[in-house]
């Protein structure tokens, strides 16, 4: 039972921070079951106090009392990381790393052979638990433990189980994908604003509009492109804005956009 397994994050930073929120709230770990290290002797504080969590600084007493480990520090920490917590992490362990563009391969390099490891691409939404997670299985990984990561990153949002090769595509879409969005919001309202409304009535209509349309296609089911048409009548206003976004390729510009990031995550996978 995941309930009452021991969970250690090593790294508690915002990602952690949002996992431990989603995970306390949900009732899905105890918080006498989950430590927390990190370097910053405040952070630890915070975390002990807000979540009622064990926090430490030392890595290795967290991964000796731990099951399952979560790898919560920046990429550029991780291999060091790694090489000091290594000799503590028997195949009883599982491990699960958040590290943007860090292969399962390099990290079961470093690990004993044998260790079970996941590799989880979250976003930024999962702060506030409306994130997207994608999820690969490492060599020794079993379906029981990617069931058990699975319900951990469902306490922050959606989670989808995709093989490695597709993580560069996932760092892409839904890991670079909030920043497309913030954009599209912030040129939304300012337009909203060149056409005479108040900043605070056009960042009203630009969210709710977003977060509407967003939950319309989800929650009907149906194909975006009928949605559009169906708003769009003849000689009408919103068809005169879909010509100015067609002419003005909007959506060979996301496509792009997409496949730059991805490409992106593919050369820092390599270097
Ligand atoms: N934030 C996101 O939206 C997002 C999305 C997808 C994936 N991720 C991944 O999630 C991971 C964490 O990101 P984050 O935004 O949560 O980072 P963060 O806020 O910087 O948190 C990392 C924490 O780990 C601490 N730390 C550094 N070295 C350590 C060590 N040796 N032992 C223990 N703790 C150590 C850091 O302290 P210092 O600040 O003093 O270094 C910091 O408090 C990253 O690998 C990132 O790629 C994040």
């Amino acid at each position: 039972m995941l309930k009452e397994k021991k969970i250690g994050f090593i790294g508690a930073g915002n990602m952690a921070e949002a996992l431990i929120k989603g995970v306390v709230k949900k009732g899905i770990i105890d918080p006498k079951n989950i430590m927390a290290s990190d370097v910053v002797t405040q952070r630890l504080d915070y975390m002990r106090e807000t979540y009622g969590i064990r926090a430490m600084k030392d890595n290795i007493k967290l991964v000796s009392e731990s099951d399952m480990v979560v790898l919560a520090v920046k990429p550029g920490d991780v291999y060091h990381v790694l090489d000091e917590i290594k000799g503590h992490l028997s195949s009883k362990k599982l491990l699960i790393s958040i590290a943007a563009g860090i292969g399962l391969t390099s990290i079961e390099r470093r690990l004993k052979k044998g260790s079970r490891v996941i590799r989880v691409m979250p976003n930024t939404p999962a702060l506030i638990l409306e994130g997207a997670s994608a999820l690969s299985k490492g060599t020794f990984a079993t379906d029981r433990d990617l069931e058990d990561v699975e319900a951990l990153f469902n306490a922050v949002g959606e989670v989808a189980i995709v093989k490695e090769q597709m993580m560069d595509a996932v760092t892409g879409l839904s890991g670079s994908g909030p920043a497309y969005v913030f954009m599209i919001i912030e040129a939304l309202s300012d337009a909203g604003v060149k056409m005479g409304l108040s900043r605070e009535l056009a960042e009203f209509l630009t969210l709710q509009t977003i977060i509407g349309a967003a939950k319309l296609v989800k929650q009907s089911g149906e194909h975006p492109g009928r949605l559009k048409d169906r708003v769009a009548s003849p000689a009408g206003t919103t068809i005169a804005g879909i010509h100015i976004l067609e002419k003005e390729r909007l959506r060979g510009i996301l496509m792009d956009a997409v496949e730059a990031a991805t490409k992106r995550s593919q050369e820092l996978g390599e270097s």
